[in-house]
């Protein structure tokens, strides 16, 4: 296996759960927001902002087509929109990683997300009726891009961590076998 990546909605904990299994594993963390700010120098509100969402869009395809090609094994978690792409979704099947869907139903999306302002896409009228608008048309395309959908519904951090350092290691054993 080459990477381990992260993939779901605003909020389902890729960053702070990539973060920890990464230190937990020994292994490089990359969270591909931060990533393309650092990179842009600039906020994602900002590019959204200046530059607009599909010059956003192709800096995640071109970002996430560099990281998938090194060869250091890394915990990889993408922003919450690049498996909508197809052509990121083939990037990501094709790369020989093994993809973490961390999935949450609407209520709990949006409990999680109604004080957020880093979000350019959630400053709407209504952000929950725009995260219900969002999630319907995005799970199944998390779904359909994922090896494996870890469901949050009633387990905290450390219960989630544990369930993918089981899914690295069980990936483990079968490469190596
Ligand atoms: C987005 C999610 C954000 C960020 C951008 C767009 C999305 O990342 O990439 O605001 O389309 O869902 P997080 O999922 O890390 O919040």
């Amino acid at each position: 296996m080459k990477h381990l990546i992260l993939i779901g909605f605003m909020g389902s904990g890729k960053s702070t759960l990539g973060l920890r299994l990464a230190k937990c594993l020994h292994l490089q963390y990359v969270d591909t927001d931060r990533y393309i700010e650092e990179k842009e120098r600039t906020s994602i509100q900002e590019i959204f902002d200046t530059k607009g969402e599909t010059f956003f869009r192709n800096l995640e395809t071109e970002v996430l087509k560099e990281l998938l090609q090194s060869d250091k094994k890394m915990i990889v978690s993408l922003g919450g929109g690049t498996p909508l792409r197809e052509e990121n979704q083939r990037l990501i099947k094709e790369s020989d990683s093994f993809c973490v869907y961390l999935k949450m139903g609407i209520e709990e999306a949006y409990n999680r997300l109604k004080k957020d302002t880093k979000r350019p896409l959630l400053k709407t009228e209504n952000p929950k009726k725009t995260i219900e608008e969002l999630l319907t048309i995005r799970n199944p395309l998390y779904e359909e891009t994922a090896d494996y959908i870890l469901d949050e519904e009633g387990k905290n951090v450390a219960m989630v961590l544990e369930e993918l350092i089981e899914i690295e290691e069980k990936q483990n054993e079968n490469f190596s076998n």
